[in-house]
C-alpha cells in the first residue's frame, strides 16, 4: 500500500492549522470569495442570508404538487413512511408526538434553509429562491399559518409567527438550577394512588374499579405507592381480559397500535373522539359497522349521500375496498386520499378505529 494517502493527510491538517503552513508547502490558496459564497448558504433565525425574491401559496402549490408531493402527500400529510410537513397541532405532549414545521419548528428561517439546501430529496439545491419562497408560503398555508392569498419574500419573513416559537429557549440550567436546595422525596412519597388517565388501546387498565396496581400513571416521577395486596390480585385476575373472555368489544391491541401510526395519514381530515367537531371529512367514532354516510351535521358528497340511501353499512369488507381506492368504491367521493396498499395496513387501521370507538 502506498503511503501517499497518509502524507496528503497531514499536508491537510497542516494547511487547516494555517495559510502560512500551506504556503510553505506550496499547497492550495486561499478561497476566493465567490467560493465561500458558494458555500454559505445558510439562513439564520435573523433573516441573515435571505436572498432577494418573493413567492406566493399558488405557486408554491404548484411547485409542491410536481415535486414534493409524491413524498410528503398533497397536503403535506407524508405519504407512507415519507415525513410529515403539516398538522400534529397540540400533540408534542402526547405519546405519539407530531412534529411538524407548524407544531415543532420554531424558525422560519430553517424552513427555507432546509428545502433550499435538501429538498427534493435527491435533487438537493435545485430550487430557485423564488421558488423556496412559494414553498415555504406553502407549507405555511398547509399548517394554517397563512391564508392562500399570502405572499412571503424577503421583507416580510420575519414578521411571520411561527406556533411553537416559544417552546424552545436558551437552556440556563448551569446558571438557574441551583437556586437553592430542595427536599427530594424517596421513600413513600404518594400515598394515595388514583388513576388518572386510562391506556384505552391497549386495554391494560382493570375494569372492576377495586385497588389499583400500583402504578400511578400522574408520570410526576414519583415512585409507585407499596400496593402488594393489589398486586397479587393482578395475578389471579389476568390484565388481558380480553383475550380470555371474547366478548363483541374484543379487538387486537397490538394491530390497533400499528393502526393507530397509520392513522396519522387520516388526521389531517379525520378525528376519532366521540363528539369531535368535523373537520374536511366526518368524524370516525364508531364507524365500524355504522351505515355509511351518518355523520351527524357532517355534509358528504352526492356518491356518499347515494350510498346512504341505499342503506349499506361499513362492514369489513365494505371498509377494505373504501380504504383500498376511495375513489373506486364511491366515484366522485370527495375524500382526496390514494388509498391504503396492502390489506394488512387496512386491517391495522379498521381496527384501530374499532379500539377508539369503544
Ligand atoms: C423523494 C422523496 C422526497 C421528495 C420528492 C421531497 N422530500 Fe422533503 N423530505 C424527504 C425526506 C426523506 C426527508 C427527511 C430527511 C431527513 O430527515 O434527513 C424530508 C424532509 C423534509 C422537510 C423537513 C421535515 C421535518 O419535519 O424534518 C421538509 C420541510 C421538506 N422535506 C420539504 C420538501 C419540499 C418543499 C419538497 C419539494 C420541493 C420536498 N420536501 C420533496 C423526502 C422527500
Ligand atoms: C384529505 C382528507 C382525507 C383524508 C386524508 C382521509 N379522509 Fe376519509 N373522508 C374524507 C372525506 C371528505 C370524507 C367524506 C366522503 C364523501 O362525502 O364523499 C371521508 C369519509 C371517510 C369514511 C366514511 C365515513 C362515513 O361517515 O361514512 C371513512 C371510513 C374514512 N373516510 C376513513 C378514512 C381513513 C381510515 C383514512 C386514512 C387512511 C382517511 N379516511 C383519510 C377525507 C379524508
Amino acid at each position: 500500500m502506498s503511503r501517499f494517502p497518509e502524507a496528503l493527510a497531514i499536508a491537510a491538517l497542516l494547511a487547516c492549522a494555517g495559510g502560512a503552513a500551506a504556503e510553505t508547502l506550496g499547497l492550495g490558496r486561499p478561497a476566493l470569495p465567490e467560493e465561500i459564497a458558494a458555500w454559505d448558504i445558510d439562513i439564520r433565525p435573523d433573516g441573515m442570508g435571505l436572498p432577494e425574491g418573493s413567492g406566493d401559496v399558488a405557486t408554491g402549490e404548484e411547485l409542491f404538487t410536481e415535486k414534493c408531493a409524491v413524498c410528503h402527500g398533497d397536503f403535506g400529510e407524508g405519504a407512507g413512511r415519507w415525513p410529515v410537513l403539516a398538522g400534529g397541532v397540540d400533540t408534542l405532549k402526547a405519546e405519539h408526538p407530531v412534529k411538524t414545521v407548524g407544531s415543532y419548528w420554531p424558525y422560519l428561517s430553517t424552513v427555507y434553509d432546509y428545502v433550499h439546501r435538501a429538498m427534493p430529496f435527491g435533487e438537493a439545491q435545485s430550487l430557485s429562491p423564488d421558488e423556496t419562497y412559494a414553498l415555504v408560503a406553502y407549507i405555511l398555508y398547509l399548517n394554517d399559518i397563512v391564508d392562500d392569498e399570502f405572499t412571503l419574500s424577503k421583507e416580510n419573513f420575519l414578521e411571520v409567527e411561527m406556533p411553537n416559537a416559544a417552546g424552545f429557549f436558551p437552556d440556563d440550567r448551569a446558571e438557574e438550577a441551583f437556586a437553592g436546595p430542595r427536599e427530594i422525596c424517596m421513600t413513600d412519597c404518594k400515598t394515595d394512588v388514583r388513576i388518572t388517565a386510562r391506556a384505552a388501546v391497549l386495554d391494560v387498565t382493570p375494569e372492576d374499579g377495586s385497588a389499583p396496581v400500583g402504578v400511578s400513571l400522574e408520570g410526576d416521577g414519583a415512585p409507585p405507592a407499596p400496593a402488594a395486596e393489589p398486586v397479587e390480585k393482578t395475578e389471579a385476575e389476568p390484565v388481558v381480559v380480553a383475550a380470555a373472555e371474547p366478548s363483541p368489544a374484543a379487538f387486537d391491541a397490538a394491530l390497533a397500535a400499528e393502526g393507530e401510526t397509520l392513522f396519522r395519514k387520516c388526521k389531517a381530515c379525520h378525528k376519532v373522539e366521540a363528539g369531535a367537531k368535523h373537520g374536511t371529512g366526518p368524524v370516525l367514532h364508531g364507524v365500524v359497522g355504522a351505515p355509511i354516510g351518518q355523520a351527524e351535521g357532517y355534509k358528504y358528497s352526492k356518491a356518499f349521500a347515494e350510498l346512504a340511501q341505499s342503506g349499506a353499512t361499513w362492514d369489513e369488507a365494505a371498509l377494505h375496498a373504501f380504504l383500498e381506492k376511495p375513489k373506486d368504491f364511491a366515484k366522485g367521493t370527495k375524500m382526496s386520499f390514494a388509498g391504503l396498499k396492502t390489506a394488512e395496513e387496512r386491517a391495522a387501521v379498521i381496527e384501530y378505529l374499532r379500539s377508539v370507538s369503544q
